[in-house]
């Protein structure tokens, strides 16, 4: 069969923020960093392979069938009937494993992307999305769409149905800044996500669904009022908030240092705020970050807009120059 004319890429693709507080499981935003990035090499010899993951503290497993980028190369290889193609990939990772950052699914995403674009684009992007939930499945034990389809398709996106997948992208309204912070200690999602409650009282699900739609409303209008209003999560916040140090003192800093909103990104321990501008989100990380330390908690933080491209391309070569 044909060999993919690339011989060799070079991707990025950007964390996100799942959940975004009143849309547990169906909501999420990418930002344009951190991120992270994989080499991909196209061999002659068959099979998908690690060369080397940078970044992981030797965390992140090398085996091909367990590593969620190999892996889901793997699926897209054997989805379009090519398992004849050799792959080598280096991952370089620029987030931590467990941050509440959505770690995993840039790398996922970041995998398919490359493979996609050296394969010629066969697949489309609600394919390309089912294989990066497949790697969120194998990475947290439970394949949430809300870092993976963000991640994927950039901007603000809207998980409306799982089964069957019906995933609506969203306007990013001009001025939204992100500040994240994260704490120097790790939460597992698939720990975060064993102590929520199965059922939550009917008046919780109605002040819910009143605060998601409210905030999807506010995309739309670019009514950022009305996007500060909903930012309230009555279901989860309070289960998994006891997870974070200082959770509770970082909300009152931020909220009373003007942000529009601040919550748990996605299973924590990253937290996040939306502001209306740069001024603030420093404002409000060089506070929280001061308080930390108070407490000996060391943490790492980063301002960026709402990412709405997604993943992007870094470098490419052609068959010949490199293999
Ligand atoms: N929606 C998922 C959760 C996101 O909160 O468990 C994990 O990043």
């Amino acid at each position: 069969m044909e060999q993919p004319s690339m011989s060799y890429i070079r991707v990025f693709a950007p964390a996100t923020v799942a959940n975004v507080v009143c849309g547990f499981d169906v909501l999420g935003f990418a930002v344009d960093t951190p991120g992270d990035e994989v080499e991909m090499f196209v061999v002659s010899q068959p099979g998908v392979r690690i060369r080397a993951i940078y970044g992981d503290e030797g965390r992140l497993p090398l085996d091909p069938e367990k590593n969620t980028v190999s892996a889901s190369v793997l699926g897209y290889l054997q989805q379009i009937g090519r398992e004849d193609v050799g792959i080598e990939i280096i991952l370089h990772k620029h987030m931590p494993v467990g941050s509440g950052l959505g770690s995993s699914a840039a790398s996922t995403v970041a995998g398919l992307f490359a493979i996609h674009q050296l394969m010629g684009r066969p697949l489309s992007n609600v394919e390309l999305l089912k294989l990066a939930m497949a790697g969120e499945q194998l990475a947290c034990g439970q394949g949430h769409a809300d870092n993976v389809a963000p991640a994927l398709l950039g901007g603000f996106v809207l998980i409306r149905s799982y089964h069957p997948l019906d995933v609506i992208q969203l306007p990013v309204p001009q001025s939204l800044v992100c500040a994240l912070l994260h704490p120097h200690i790790e939460i597992q999602t698939r720990d975060a996500r064993k102590i929520l409650k199965p059922y939550v009282p009917l008046s919780d699900v109605t002040t819910q669904m009143g605060n998601l739609a409210g905030f999807v409303s506010a995309l739309y209008k670019g009514d950022l009022a009305l996007l500060s209003r909903c930012m309230q999560d009555v279901i989860i916040e309070p289960v998994r908030s006891i997870l974070i140090p200082e959770y509770q003192t970082m909300k009152t800093i931020a909220l009373s240092a003007g942000a529009l909103g601040f919550g748990i990104s996605g299973s924590g321990p990253s937290v996040f705020a939306l502001c209306e501008d740069s001024a603030t989100a420093h404002t409000i990380l060089s506070r929280l970050q001061a308080h930390l330390q108070q407490h000996q908690i060391a943490s790492d933080i980063f301002i960026s807009p709402i990412n709405r491209q997604g993943p992007r391309l870094l470098a490419a070569e052609e068959k010949t120059s490199k293999s």
